[in-house]
């Protein structure tokens, strides 16, 4: 009663005080427990303003001739928001390499901001910083706050007592970012990902905050549960929650506090109430756990196994006098009840699971953007597209974003291996002979340790959480491991620790990571999936992939010119501005278009070239997957492969699932198809069919149709098969037969349907060449595995034509989050194949419509086979149009209806 009774007063205070106060800006916090953002900073370089931190940091500075920037951002970020870079200019052909390294990226820029506060007895301040890039100073009214010696790295987040800084009225708080070196700075590099922003990612990326506490303060809770099996009957009906939080006392003096707090169970159930007493010893911290019992618990589960039901807790803490003044107020923390583990099995793989289920990780590598501008609808959107790809993790190398991502990720269910970036300062290790990063001082180790401590705090309650990587490329150092692990434990972390993203070495406080980084990155044939070397679908694939991901034509004409155009297709050797950075192995297409050339044979025109990239796409990464999963529960068993990557920093020729506009292509469908939860796929090496199962729930009878034709639409073969299917199991079906038949090209046709052969599971069409592609193994790289004989997949340049119907079905069905929902029907009306038909959705301009969901894409239709595809999509269908063009098939356009 107490608590609502004391938090309405408040709440009617604050009313009264905004009323009269009409005049005067409000001020930024007013009570003990507020926390707020700075809403916004004027940014200047110091190349433009008197060198004089004292005067520059004092209210009432003129600062006309500053920018207007948002909460956070980079320099770069500041300056496209200001109009003095354009990015759809900056990112089209090679017009972001005339930015140059100008001398005023070269040195410090300042962001400063004034805001209102009316302190009063017994209340103190904090400033509270997650990460500036790449150090800072602080000034606060003319006063220093901080120095670069302590605010440093992007992660280094710190609480500063502003409190005798702090002034009636008026307060100027100023900070200094120096410029980044990604070898000297714990920053976030782009690596070879793409070419470097200008500033470095230099400046103010996230948030920076002020409170407001009373004598007490409290941290953030952490939150842990005895939690670990849903079939355990005594967990079925308890569980326990651990909140912990760190209380300081601010005074000199000996304070007792109340803790009165409440966990709020998902679907609006009965909130648990707890209250706890503590006391503190003057200027003291403590560490205050409370234990609280939580019937009938909601267990949270990733996406493609159950719902995301989450809890949320927060507390008020009161002076325990006379006063019972309100001290501090927890935020409010939402978490999920569910548990995480890894373990590293007898072939020295890592294998997690969830909920105490094997939880093979199929996922990707998130890139920012390439100015670290952060928005919530695209974070979103590419959540949304890997779950509908059949996605379940994403992996952020180094680049952990905002608190806002994990939300997202707790509420769509998306699993995240966060972890410390490679190469770079990060990486300074005394045997990193790779790396370029400046070898660790003293003073780094207590960098890395904020860092760390400060990540872990953020990122502790989430269930989303999966694990974190102390390590990429290589593992930290004994000292270093210890700082991480320290602050790890500090910070109550409940989730895997791994040292690495890789098998070179390990620490022993740690042990092996299990994580394999063998490559490959660049391109290689569908059947070195099956195989049992390298990057091959055993064990954990930390990063990799065939390298695809070519955008489009649509997209394509967005960053580059006619003449790259030209380039792109007809000198396959060719640096391209947009492929990665020059200093990379990936500059050039020369092992893509090389299998591209020889397999699809010479391309004779742009479309041809894109169509082609297309299908190469689609073929790479659905074999990559379909490998990782049928393996699943092999002999060395398939636990997870991080395709490498989900998506780039900028319109980008490579490496992603999506393109930088969210346009999905033939990467995505091809993950989209070889991750499906119940599937089947075609194994190129012992060419049979494997039944795949990544469910934890679904079993029973399955009918399976095996269907070869050739390239005029005759049949090779047909098979019916009836298997038994078991969660999270994959199994070895019948060898197809006919294989040995195939003349030039043949179609493979895969259909899963349930017992009785009514709901359709999952449809599969391959192309397939008479001769198979040849790998050389024992002359791989770090990046490729070449191949010496290609297979022959020319046939398909000549096949003959198929004529294809396209309808609009209504649909009554209603999108997800509002999007419209539309079923479009295919027909191939002839009697051959109608081969690798793409569908675009296009607006009155003729500019692709995304994001957009289609249930498959890229389809190849049996002679007289009648599909019937769903697409969803935000907006108005009348407005648009739909093209359809295949391998075979003349491109017609439908209007929307
Ligand atoms: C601030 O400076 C600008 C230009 O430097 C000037 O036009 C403006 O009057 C100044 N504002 C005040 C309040 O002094
Ligand atoms: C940015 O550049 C593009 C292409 O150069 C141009 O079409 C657009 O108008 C520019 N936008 C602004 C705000 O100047
Ligand atoms: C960015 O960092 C690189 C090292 O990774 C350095 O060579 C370069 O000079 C830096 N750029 C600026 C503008 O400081
Ligand atoms: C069920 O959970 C309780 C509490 O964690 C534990 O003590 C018990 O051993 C578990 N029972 C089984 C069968 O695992
Ligand atoms: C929760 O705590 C209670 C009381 O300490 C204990 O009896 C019970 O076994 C715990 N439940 C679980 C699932 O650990
Ligand atoms: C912060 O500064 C105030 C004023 O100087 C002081 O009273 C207080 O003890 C300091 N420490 C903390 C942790 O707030
Ligand atoms: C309690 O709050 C009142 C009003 O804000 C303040 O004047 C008083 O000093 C506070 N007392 C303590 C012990 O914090
Ligand atoms: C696993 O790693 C350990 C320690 O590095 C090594 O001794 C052992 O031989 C490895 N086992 C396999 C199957 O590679
Ligand atoms: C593979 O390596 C061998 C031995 O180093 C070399 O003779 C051969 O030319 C290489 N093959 C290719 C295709 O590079």
């Amino acid at each position: 009663m107490r608590l609502s009774l004391k938090q309405g007063l408040a709440a009617f205070v604050a009313t009264l005080c905004s009323l009269n106060a009409v005049a005067v800006a409000d001020p930024l916090v007013s009570k003990a427990g507020d926390t707020a953002i700075i809403p916004g900073w004027h940014l200047q370089s110091v190349m433009r303003v008197p060198d004089d931190m004292a005067m520059l940091s004092k209210p009432g500075l003129n600062t006309t001739h500053w920018y207007r920037v948002t909460s956070r951002g980079t320099v770069m970020a500041g300056l496209v928001e200001n109009g003095m870079y354009n990015d759809t200019h900056l990112f089209f052909s090679n017009n972001m390499e005339n930015v140059g390294v100008r001398e005023i990226f070269r040195q410090p820029w300042l962001y400063r901001e004034e805001f209102t506060v009316n302190p009063s007895e017994n209340q103190y301040f904090d400033l509270i910083t997650h990460g500036i890039t790449s150090k800072a100073d602080i000034y606060m009214n003319g006063a220093p706050v901080a120095s670069k010696e302590e605010q440093q790295g992007s992660y280094g987040g710190h609480n500063y007592n502003i409190t005798a800084h702090i002034r009636e009225g008026n307060n100027c708080l100023l900070i200094r970012a120096y410029p980044t070196n990604y070898d000297r700075d714990f920053a976030q590099s782009f690596e070879d990902w793409n070419p470097r922003p200008a500033d470095n990612g230099t400046g103010v990326w996230r948030n920076v905050e002020i409170s407001q506490t009373g004598a007490v303060s409290m941290s953030p809770f952490r939150v842990n549960t005895d939690f670990k099996d849903p079939m355990n009957t005594s967990e079925k009906e308890q569980v326990n929650i651990t909140l912990t939080t760190d209380l300081i006392n601010r005074e000199s003096r000996i304070v007792r506090v109340t803790l009165e707090g409440t966990i709020e169970p998902p679907n609006s159930g009965e909130p648990i109430q707890f209250v706890r007493n503590f006391r503190l010893m003057p200027g003291k911290k403590l560490k205050a756990s409370i234990r609280v019992g939580v019937r009938n618990p909601h267990i949270w589960w990733p996406a493609s196994w159950g719902s995301q039901p989450l809890y949320s807790a927060h507390a008020t803490m009161f002076i325990d006098d006379d006063s019972q003044n309100i001290s501090d107020r927890s935020r409010s923390v939402k978490f999920g009840i569910r548990s995480t583990d890894s373990s590293v099995n007898s072939h020295n793989d890592t294998a997690f699971t969830v909920n105490g289920h094997p939880f093979e990780v199929l996922g990707a590598g998130y890139g920012p953007d390439i100015f670290l501008r952060y928005d919530e609808n695209r974070i979103r959107t590419f959540f949304q597209y890997m779950l509908d790809m059949g996605l379940n993790t994403v992996r952020l190398e180094g680049k952990q974003e905002h608190p806002e991502l994990y939300e997202l990720a707790d509420r769509m269910g998306m699993m995240i291996l966060a972890g410390w970036e490679c190469c770079t300062k990060w990486e300074g290790w005394e045997y990193n002979d790779d790396g370029t990063g400046f070898k660790w001082e003293d003073t780094d180790y207590k960098i890395a340790g904020a860092a760390m401590l400060h990540e872990a705090e953020m990122m502790q309650p989430h269930p989303s959480m999966l694990g974190f990587l102390v390590g990429s490329d290589f593992w930290p150092n004994d000292r270093a491991t210890k700082v991480y692990n320290d602050a790890l434990s500090q910070m109550d972390w409940r989730n895997p620790v791994i040292a690495s993203a890789s098998k070179r070495g390990y620490p022993d406080d740690l042990g092996p990571s299990g994580m394999k980084m063998d490559g490959p990155y660049d391109w290689v044939p569908p059947n070195y999936w099956y195989a049992d070397k390298l990057g091959a679908g055993f064990g954990f694939g930390s990063e990799l992939g065939a390298g695809v991901g070519t955008p489009e034509m649509g997209t394509l004409k967005r960053f580059m010119t006619n003449d790259e155009l030209n380039t792109l297709w007809t000198e396959p050797d060719e640096g391209l501005y947009h492929m990665s950075s020059k200093i990379s192995s990936f500059y050039t297409r020369k092992i893509y278009n090389r299998g591209i050339y020889s397999r699809y044979g010479r391309p004779k025109s742009l479309e041809d070239y894109v169509l082609k990239c297309q299908m190469a796409d689609y073929e790479a990464t659905r074999a990559q997957f379909e490998a990782y999963s049928a393996h699943q529960n092999a002999s060395r068993p398939a636990t997870g492969a991080i395709y490498w990557m989900l998506n780039s920093a900028w319109p980008n020729l490579h490496w992603q699932l999506f393109d930088y506009y969210l346009n999905p292509m033939g990467s995505y469908y091809g993950t989209k198809v070889g991750s499906r939860m119940e599937h089947v796929a075609y194994d190129y090496e012992t060419e049979s069919v494997w039944l795949i199962n990544h469910s934890i729930k679904d079993e029973g009878d399955r009918q399976v149709f095996v269907d070869l034709i050739d390239a005029d639409g005759k049949k090779i073969s047909s098979t019916k098969l009836k298997p038994l299917t078991l969660p999270t199991t994959s199994k070895q079906l019948h060898p197809v037969s006919g294989i040995g038949k195939i003349k030039g090209v043949a179609f493979l046709r895969l259909v899963l349907k349930d017992a009785k052969g009514k709901h359709e599971l999952s449809r599969n069409v391959y192309w397939l060449s008479h001769k198979p592609d040849v790998l050389d193994w024992s002359n791989s790289t770090w990046y490729h595995t070449p191949v010496t004989e290609y297979a022959d997949l020319t046939k398909l340049e000549s096949l003959a034509p198929a004529t294809v119907k396209m309808n609009v079905k209504s649909s009554k069905v209603k999108g997800q989050n509002g999007w419209t929902h539309r079923v479009i029907e295919l027909e191939n009306k002839s009697k051959v194949p109608a081969v690798f038909m793409h569908l675009n959705a296009v607006d009155t301009n003729g500019k692709e419509i995304a994001p957009i969901i289609w249930s498959d894409n890229y389809i190849t239709l049996w002679p007289h086979e009648t599909i019937s595809l769903a697409l969803q999509f935000q907006g108005d269908f009348h407005l648009w149009k739909l093209e359809l063009s295949g391998r075979n098939v003349e491109k017609q356009t439908l209007r929307g209806k």
